[in-house]
């Protein structure tokens, strides 16, 4: 029996909340959700309007400034960007440390720690013009250092960027373009991965976004802050979803082993999970996986790609939604279900999903760090423990144990 009296004596009350499902760490103005309605709202605007009219880069404004741009402010937010597109020549030289195999995240999350090491210095956190800079060259670079992941990864050479095109088909060139054949891409490219960069862009305390705000507690700057974002992001029970969704409609295989599957997931004695199902706060159903589906279906139809995995995904969603474990459990499809799908209709590689999510999330990330830093009365993110260990006991020495 532990005595918690000594815990509390601070503040009047402690809380033990593992995980954290009813603790808010923090207020913020960014994104609202209501999971048993399923609503997602960025900045007030419903996701499902943002998704069908506005860009990432006006969403990556609207999260920041807290309002959408008119055209004059977003001709010059677009011009910053593009502004800071490069990667300083000595950056590449980090990458030739890395194992040819090493995998794009460890990869992006060590370049992006590394841009401290260029641009700490002139950086003072609680100046709001560096902090908007910072912004401006995390958004920019962020594409930059991804594509250079990929490139590194297979063996090419690193591609610069390209400013007369916009964000998302700047980085389609980065990642994909080669030097003798110009790149013909579908218009259905460039504006699916906008679609999927808008949805993925800011989820308010997720894991990742709070791991931010936690390391941005402590004073650190927003390159270190945004890289521990990263780490956080990578771990398969969140962004790394995507990634590992493919990986298990790939085992699963086809239709007629969705049974088996569910079984398993069913299974408490055994760990496997339906990967992109269930969510810690939506409990009716993600609004994010509905505009996916809907477009999954629309880019395989456009670019005329016929892939067999659809079918076991929308077998596998169907046979979940009837089985009582899920629906008691109100396990839904998440916003990783079917985003696996469209990537690789895209030509990104698996390793690369979590990356894609990473790009987009940094618009959300950064936004949660600006606001931490204009929010006054701050405090250092320090969670308490309830402490199960050992009662008071005597040292005894190393000849006598
Ligand atoms: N497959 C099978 N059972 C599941 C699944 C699943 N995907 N998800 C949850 N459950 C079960 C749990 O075993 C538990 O059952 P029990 O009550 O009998 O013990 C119950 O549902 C509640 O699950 P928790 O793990 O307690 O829920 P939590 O809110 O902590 O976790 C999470 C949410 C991590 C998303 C979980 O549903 C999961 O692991 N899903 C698969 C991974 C995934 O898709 N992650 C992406 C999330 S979205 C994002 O981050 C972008």
């Amino acid at each position: 029996c532990i005595d918690i009296a000594p815990l509390y004596k601070d503040t009047g009350h402690f809380t033990y909340d593992p995980g954290f499902g009813s603790t808010a760490s923090t207020k913020s103005a960014i994104t609202y959700i209501d999971g048993d309605q399923g609503v997602l709202m960025y900045r007030g605007y419903p996701i499902e309007q943002l998704a069908e009219k506005s860009s990432f880069l006006e969403v990556a404004y609207l999260l920041l400034h807290g309002e959408l741009p008119n055209k004059t402010q977003f001709a010059s937010f677009e011009n910053d960007i593009t502004h800071h597109t490069m990667m300083h020549e000595s950056h590449k030289n980090f990458f030739q440390g890395f194992h040819h195999d090493a995998h794009p995240m460890a990869m992006l999350a060590a370049s992006v720690a590394s841009l401290s090491a260029f641009y700490h210095d002139d950086l003072n956190v609680d100046n709001p013009e560096d902090r908007q800079l910072a912004a401006i060259r995390l958004l920019a670079k962020m594409p930059t250092i991804s594509a250079a992941c990929y490139r590194y990864s297979i063996g090419w050479p690193f591609r610069y960027p390209r400013n007369n095109l916009e964000y998302v088909n700047r980085f389609l060139h980065m990642m994909f373009e080669v030097p003798s054949e110009p790149l013909e891409l579908s218009p259905v490219c460039a504006k699916a991965l906008d679609l999927l960069f808008i949805l993925h862009a800011d989820h308010e305390q997720n894991a990742s976004t709070s791991t931010v705000r936690l390391v941005g507690s402590t004073g650190a700057n927003p390159y270190a802050s945004i890289a521990a974002g990263i780490t956080a992001l990578w771990g398969p029970a969140h962004g790394g979803a995507n990634e590992a969704v493919l990986k298990m409609l790939e085992e699963i295989g086809s239709p007629d082993k969705v049974e088996t599957a569910v079984k398993r997931a069913k299974d408490k004695n055994d760990n496997f999970r339906l990967m992109g199902f269930g969510h810690r706060v939506y409990k009716n159903f993600d609004p994010r996986a509905k505009i996916i589906r809907e477009m999954c279906h629309k880019v395989l139809a456009e670019l005329g790609v016929n892939d067999p995995l659809l079918d076991v995904a929308m077998k596998l969603e169907e046979a979940a939604l009837k089985d009582s474990y899920f629906v008691e459990r109100k396990l839904y499809p998440n916003v990783d279900f079917y985003s696996g799908i469209i990537y690789k209709a895209l030509g990104i590689p698996s390793e690369m999903f979590t990356v894609m999510f990473a790009i987009a999330r940094t618009a959300g990330w950064i936004a949660h760090w600006i606001e931490q830093h204009e929010t006054p009365g701050s405090r250092i993110g320090r969670p308490r423990q309830l402490y199960v260990g050992a009662d008071k006991r005597d040292y005894v020495g190393l000849d006598k144990r």
